[in-house]
């Protein structure tokens, strides 16, 4: 039996927080220990342009993402791990899928409905004001990220579903027109991701402004976790652990034994402040060891360059005689030779 092929791509425009290690990195690198797996996950830097035109920002952030992953310990025999840009037959792929997507799939997509929907809000005569072809087009991008390494199964957020959709019926309009070339992708939705809160109490997101970065020194997160907004009860009065801020990230770093002993804390009135000494040193044990390293690697940028490079000779193994193939299907080839 052919391993399924899993593959996720990540941004390139921020620093990993603990929400993203919750929902995405955690799940991700226990996956890339399954053997009966093949995963492919890289940093989506031609994505990162799309929202952010700040170079140095870009170039930090794939720094400090590739180095996150590989201090947790992401298994880079058996996952193949690169930089989308190292990948140019990803943006050769992408014409011959923008070719053949219709414009009305696209102006269906959430993405650019939404920053339409902004622009009418704002009164805008123009309601296409601000949005670029990067914006407009980027489900293609994505489909040509996932559609060349024939993934089966892309776990994402319940943002990026209809992505995977669009991927679908973008691969499956080129099968029709040139022949079946492609495996047509399936969504894994991560649910757990979704209910870390950050320090406001809504979701942790770089959007809101309210992330705790996955390896802030010790002392920036102690500080953080501090900031965390708690309701005004006094110690020694019953708390609600539904909704509360410091409960659920706890919660998504300790075993159920350990929630039951804190759930139980709650109901004899621990107070705020104790809990967030409780948080701060349960997370900070755990992130440790990582944080070790990934500070080693940080200093050692060379390192993590070979990782990425390795792993793009890995892709382009098959992305380089896939899109031969691909050429010769649409018509793309030598007249003689
Ligand atoms: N657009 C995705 C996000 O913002 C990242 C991404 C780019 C991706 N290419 C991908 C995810 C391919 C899955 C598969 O989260």
């Amino acid at each position: 039996m052919s391993k399924a092929i899993v593959l996720t791509g990540i941004t390139t425009t921020g620093t990993p927080h603990l929400g993203n290690y919750v929902g995405a990195i955690r799940p991700a690198i226990a996956a890339s220990k399954d053997l009966n797996a093949q995963p492919f996950y890289f940093l989506a830097d031609y994505h990162a342009l799309i929202k952010c035109q700040e170079p140095e920002r870009v170039r930090r952030s794939s720094l400090e993402i590739a180095a996150t992953w590989l201090a947790l310990g992401l298994d880079t025999n058996n996952a193949v791990f690169y930089r989308q840009s190292d990948v140019p037959e990803i943006l050769e792929l992408t014409w011959m899928l923008t070719c053949v997507t219709a414009k009305g799939l696209m102006n269906r997509s959430h993405a650019y409905k939404a920053a339409v929907a902004d622009n009418e809000q704002g009164g805008e005569q123009d309601p296409d004001k601000g949005i670029t072809m990067g914006l407009f087009s980027y489900p293609i991008l994505m489909a040509a990220d996932i559609l060349m390494f024939n993934a089966n199964k892309v776990p994402v957020g319940r943002d990026q579903v209809q992505h995977i959709e669009m991927a679908r019926d973008i691969g499956g309009r080129f099968n029709h027109i040139y022949g079946e070339h492609f495996t047509l992708p399936e969504a894994v939705l991560d649910e757990k991701g979704a209910t870390l809160l950050g320090l406001d109490g809504r979701k942790m997101s770089k959007s809101y402004n309210n992330t705790i970065p996955l390896f802030e020194p010790e002392k920036k997160l102690r500080k953080l976790i501090n900031k965390i907004k708690t309701n005004s009860l006094e110690p020694g009065e019953p708390k609600e652990t539904e909704g509360c801020t410091l409960f659920s990230i706890y919660q998504s770093f300790a075993t159920a034994e350990e929630v039951e002993q804190i759930r139980q804390r709650y109901a004899e009135g621990i107070g705020w402040g104790e809990m967030k000494q409780v948080l701060f040193e349960h997370i900070n044990e755990h992130i440790a060891p990582a944080r070790e390293r990934y500070d080693a690697l940080m200093e050692k940028p060379d390192h993590i360059e070979e990782q990425l490079l390795e792993g793009a000779r890995k892709a382009r193994a098959i992305s380089s005689p896939f899109i031969q193939k691909l050429r010769k299907a649409v018509g793309i080839s030598r007249i003689s030779l």
